[in-house]
């Protein structure tokens, strides 16, 4: 029944990453909602995998016994904990899955027995929607068939792409809190609409519309940005005028100054 022949043990069931990655993988029979144990403290977030027909349980060493694919999602501080409880039970079978912000490679490999198949994966928020941009880096003792695995699997929520582990950092600062910068231009774009007079819920959702369309424009045609931003311009016409405004507001650097102010947050957080 299973045709990945896996099995997808979550030890740390948050209603983050993990709850929204999961029912779209279940949807889509990558795995059946059986082959899934889901393991909290509390039952506070199990309720919701076993509404979705998932076994759950409070005991992460029962998922390292039953699980070869095994995802870990809890706060970065207990995470220590978590290895050195579940440590004496991975095996070489285990392929073991982080999505804990600031917890590196390095780190994961010197709390599991050496040459543990270890994973490091970086969602966002989308995922929930099915339109996640993630990217995962492999330790040392991860191979080609490890990679491909988590990438087929999780295409299913979006765009999955496996980087070096120094870029995992940077995803955060461009897509993980990206998606806040989106919302706050979003909101901007129907605040301007509400001044010329439209009603303010239309103006949001021709806003998000116009967002959605531009990514996928962006997405498809694989043109660089500033060529569609280009074909957009007529000579004298409007958009030129706005895009006068904007230069003059140094949206481009302010945005460039986000997105490094983010990353390097997110190193000095990893430090800490
Ligand atoms: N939220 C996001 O969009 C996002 C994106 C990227 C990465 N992340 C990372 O994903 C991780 C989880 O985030 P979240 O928002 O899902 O956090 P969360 O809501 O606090 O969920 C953490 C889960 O871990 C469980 N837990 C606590 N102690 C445990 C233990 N000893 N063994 C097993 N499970 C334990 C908690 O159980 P109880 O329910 O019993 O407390 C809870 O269900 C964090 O490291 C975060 O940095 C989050």
């Amino acid at each position: 029944a299973d045709p990945w022949g896996i099995y997808a043990g979550l030890a740390g069931s948050g209603p983050g990453p993990l709850c929204s990655m999961s029912p779209r993988l279940i949807r889509l029979g990558k795995v059946p909602a059986s082959s899934i144990l889901a393991s909290a403290p509390s039952d506070k977030n199990l309720d919701a995998w076993r509404e979705s027909g998932c076994r759950t349980t409070h005991c992460n060493l029962e998922v390292l016994q039953e699980s070869t694919l095994v995802f870990l999602a809890t706060k970065p501080h207990i995470l220590p904990g978590v290895l050195q409880e579940i440590r004496p039970a991975v095996g070489s079978h285990h392929i073991v899955v982080s999505l804990v912000a600031g917890v590196t490679l390095q780190t994961l490999q010197r709390l599991l027995p050496a040459g543990t198949k270890v994973l490091r994966l970086m969602p966002n928020l989308p995922c929930v929607v099915q339109a996640g941009a993630m990217v995962f880096a492999r330790g040392s003792g991860a191979g080609d068939e490890e990679a491909a695995l988590l990438k087929s699997l999780l295409s299913s929520c979006g765009l999955c792409e496996e980087v070096p582990e120094s870029y995992i950092n940077i995803h955060t600062g461009l897509s993980g809190s990206g998606v806040a910068y989106v919302y706050l231009f979003a909101e901007a774009l129907a605040e301007g609409a509400v001044k010329m007079g439209m009603p303010g819920s239309l103006a949001s959702r021709i806003a998000a519309q116009t967002l959605l369309g531009a990514a996928k424009m962006m997405l498809e045609s694989g043109e660089h940005p500033a060529k569609l931003r280009g074909d957009v311009c007529t000579p004298g016409g409007t958009t030129i005028h706005a895009l006068h405004q904007l230069e003059k507001g140094a949206l481009r650097a302010t945005v460039m100054n986000a997105v490094e102010a983010a990353t390097n947050r997110a190193r000095d957080m990893a430090k800490d």
